[in-house]
């Protein structure tokens, strides 16, 4: 075992600071695995670069990312950057011979996220996605109360995914309005609730989709309007086979929701209710019983759904987002030692990638689109 792993990261915006924090607290929190040496940081200009590396604690900065993938020090790469530039950054690094943890979506093109799988293979590097919600202890739970027939067959499956971050009609036109990010809600979204749907029932066979847009133009910061090109809601209807039917809801304008990402499991014996926006509880509903006494019961998060006892020796007391990034790290550390790891890697994240893109050609064609 390496005693410490060269960590280099690309952009410092949400993201960036959200890898950041996992690679300084990794070793800390699960105490097994090489110590990230921070050793070089990225972003579009020199200033901001410098000022990123201060403040989270990198040895070198550069406005050029080049730089940092030639940099022989640096063994793993965090690409944090707008969805236009993955493809780009990833398969250079993994030419480069380094390992990439790339934040979603793969990439705007199912093309580019083909490129990148096939770079990730050719590399025999560890490439993964930033799916950091299937990292949530209670996910893995449900994974075990599905697993052991607690609410028998399941036959229906609801996900949803809400924010408000667009909710505004006088909401600035930013990357995300341009088609250069992809979709809208359909990737900017939907592949987070595909990647729970991916750890717990793999991929659907077949979609239907339809997508929205709830404003046509969006002002500009120079006082003009531009044409939104992204689709900010999407209305999916999912086959997951195994006779289960499912239904994806996705609205990035979605007044009032502020990180929703819910799931409802109906099985024959009972039902399973997660919300990401109450990310420390699930519900649990089992239909055995005296019939006047059933109805939903809470479990908290506690040390007993690991690896939440990492944290925190003491139930009902919670981890919060970046947790979930800290997780992957450690993940991803463990898949990079050659372990068995919870990760969605370059392979399995074209599949969700294919997913996406089969949803927005149904929506083009207006029919159910066979993904088996
Ligand atoms: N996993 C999640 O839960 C999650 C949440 C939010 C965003 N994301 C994804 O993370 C990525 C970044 O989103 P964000 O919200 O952090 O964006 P952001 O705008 O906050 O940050 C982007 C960063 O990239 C930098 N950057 C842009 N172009 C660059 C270039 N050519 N070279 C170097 N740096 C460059 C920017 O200066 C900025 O620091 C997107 O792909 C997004 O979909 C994932």
């Amino acid at each position: 075992m390496k005693s410490s792993i060269g960590i280099g990261l690309i952009g410092t915006g949400y993201m960036g600071k959200c890898h950041a924090l996992a690679w300084t607290g990794v070793k800390a929190v699960f105490g097994d695995g090489p110590r990230p040496s921070l050793v070089h940081l990225a972003d579009v200009t020199g200033d901001i670069a410098r000022q990123k590396a201060d403040e989270f604690g990198f040895a070198k900065a550069t406005g050029d990312w080049r730089e940092l993938i030639a940099d022989p020090e640096v063994e793993v790469v965090s690409v944090t950057t707008p969805n236009a530039f993955h493809a780009e950054m990833a398969i250079a690094a993994l030419e480069a011979g380094k390992h990439v943890w790339c934040e979603k979506p793969m990439a705007v093109s199912l093309a580019d996220a083909e490129r990148m799988a096939a770079a990730a293979r050719a590399s025999g590097r560890v490439a993964i996605l930033g799916y950091n919600y299937i990292q949530n202890p209670l996910i893995r739970q449900i994974g075990t109360i599905l697993a052991e027939g607690t609410i028998g067959t399941v036959n229906h499956v609801r996900l949803e995914m809400d924010e408000d971050f667009m909710a505004d009609p006088e909401a600035l036109f930013y990357w995300k309005s341009e088609a250069s990010s992809g979709y809208g809600a359909l990737d900017d979204f939907g592949v987070h609730p595909l990647s729970l749907l991916q750890v717990l029932f793999g991929r659907p066979t077949r979609v239907l989709a339809h997508l929205s847009k709830p404003y046509a133009d969006r002002p500009t910061a120079d006082g003009t309007r531009r044409a939104v090109e992204t689709f900010d809601i999407a209305s999916v209807l999912l086959d997951l086979g195994n006779g289960i039917s499912g239904v994806m809801a996705l609205d990035r304008s979605a007044w009032g929701r502020k990180g929703r990402i819910a799931l409802q499991i109906f099985g024959s014996k009972g039902t399973i209710v997660f919300d990401q926006e109450r990310m420390n509880e699930l519900q649990l509903y089992v239909s055995t019983g005296k019939s006047t006494e059933q109805g939903f019961r809470t479990i908290l998060a506690a040390p007993q759904h690991a690896p939440y006892d990492r944290f925190i020796p003491a139930p009902g007391h919670g981890l919060g987002f970046n947790d979930l990034k800290l997780i992957e790290c450690h993940e991803l550390l463990k898949r990079i030692a050659g372990e068995p790891a919870r990760v969605i890697d370059f392979d399995t994240g074209l599949g969700i990638e294919r997913t996406v893109h089969a949803m927005a050609q149904s929506h083009r064609e207006q029919r159910w689109i066979d993904l088996a």
